[in-house]
């Protein structure tokens, strides 16, 4: 339907013609005018009534809905900001299993630039069975570095931390499971570590430590180190004897052949790429669980051999955790009071050199283990001259 507004000449034609012409002529422009004015005030009234009708029954529902559910008020009326998503929660608590967690933790944003001012920090995961006997050493190595770092603690289920309130351990707690040294349970703890610690968005560099581990130098050291290297630090080895490729089980085809197998120390530090590869696999997990026992100690070939085959470019293919070996068995040597004297500590400090960034480097290891609780005092003596720090 279209109707014909009268344009301006035809206006004047109009009035010429009623000037001069019989009445008769004229009428039926009156009739018309009169029609269009009814038809456009029906128009109106029309799309006018339909408004109303639409707008009142849509406030009914919010009415509605709002009365519903105002016992939950707070919770409708925070709208999704930003916030919630990359406001690290403040208590380690959660309610989820392993698996939604895992899947939970996998997520990884496809904008590469963060919307907000992201400043990365260093996730320190504490594996361990209970306390953490040097605790005081690692609180002074953390004064002045709030920001730059969070704290994730995997204990015994049954065991409940008991840190003041003022202590950075306090509430680091994560929901844990009983693990097993060289079992597959050992791997699900670190997984959860990694995976509770990639709920935070600002984690960027993941370093797995146990109750004996000391830090060997000064946090600023640490975080320079790992913020500047091209590679994260894991041990993998491709071992030819009974230890290292005598521990392959060939059913482990075709995910995982011989010369992909690896071997490595389990204290790594890992970028977060690397956290979420290790959290989202799903293809050599069930290999490993299934042929890497009893004597195969999972622990020690699941993440290198897994890191080797995914991202081998991104691996410095060395732990930055200092431990000796050199009294033989099947344990490193653990070193409490009477052993941690100045010349030791300066033994570790300076006795080695390393590729960093392809070039050479006398830092080579950031964490020093086994520590016993007697080895606290002697530290904390030595830290402030040998550690640079405390
Ligand atoms: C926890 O620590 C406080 C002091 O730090 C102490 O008084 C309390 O007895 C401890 N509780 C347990 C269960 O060990
Ligand atoms: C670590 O080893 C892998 C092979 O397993 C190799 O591709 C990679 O270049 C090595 N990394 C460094 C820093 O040499
Ligand atoms: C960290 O240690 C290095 C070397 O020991 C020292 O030069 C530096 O001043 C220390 N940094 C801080 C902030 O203490």
């Amino acid at each position: 339907m279209t109707t014909r507004i009268p344009s301006a000449d035809d206006s004047n034609e109009f009035i010429q013609r009623a000037g001069g012409a019989p009445q008769p002529r004229a009428f039926p422009f009156r009739m018309l005018w009169l029609f269009m004015f009814f038809l456009v005030l029906g128009i109106g009234f029309f799309a006018f009534s339909v408004y109303l009708t639409r707008h009142f029954a849509f406030q009914g529902i919010r009415t509605q809905t709002r009365s519903k559910f105002r016992n939950c008020v707070d919770v409708i009326q925070s709208e999704v900001s930003l916030e919630q998503w990359i406001h690290p929660s403040q208590t380690t608590a959660h309610g989820m299993s392993d698996e939604e967690l895992l899947w939970r933790a996998s997520f990884v944003p496809q904008v590469k630039e963060y919307p907000f001012r992201r400043t990365p920090k260093i996730a320190f995961l504490f594996l361990t069975r209970g306390p953490l006997p040097l605790a005081p050493l690692w609180e002074r190595f953390y004064r002045g570095y709030l920001g730059l770092y969070s704290i994730y603690i995997h204990t015994l289920p049954s065991y409940m931390a008991n840190f003041s309130s003022e202590s950075v351990f306090y509430g680091r707690q994560i929901p844990s499971q009983v693990s097993e040294w060289g079992q597959m349970s050992m791997c699900d703890a670190e997984r959860r570590l990694l995976a509770n610690a990639l709920l935070d968005i600002s984690n960027e560099w993941f370093v797995l430590l146990s109750e004996s581990c000391i830090p060997l130098h000064n946090f600023s050291i640490v975080y320079k180190y790992l913020s500047k290297s091209r590679y994260s630090f894991i041990g993998s080895l491709d071992d030819p004897g009974p230890y290292g490729r005598g521990r392959y089980d060939h059913r482990m085809l075709p995910e995982v052949s011989i010369e992909q197998w690896r071997k490595g120390s389990q204290w790594f530090e890992v970028n977060r790429k690397l956290a979420i590869t290790i959290v989202k696999d799903k293809t050599y997990y069930p290999k490993f669980e299934k042929f890497c026992k009893p004597h195969c100690y999972v622990d020690e070939h699941y993440f290198p051999t897994l890191l080797t085959i995914e991202s081998s470019h991104l691996l410095a293919n060395r732990s930055l955790t200092w431990v000796d070996w050199s009294r033989g068995g099947a344990h490193p040597a653990t070193f409490g009071r009477s052993d941690v004297t100045e010349a030791f500590l300066k033994r570790i400090l300076n006795g080695f050199t390393c590729s960093y960034n392809n070039y050479d480097s006398t830092i080579c290891f950031l964490f020093g283990r086994k520590f016993s609780p007697s080895a606290l005092e002697p530290l904390l003596r030595l830290a402030p001259d040998l550690l640079g720090f405390g």
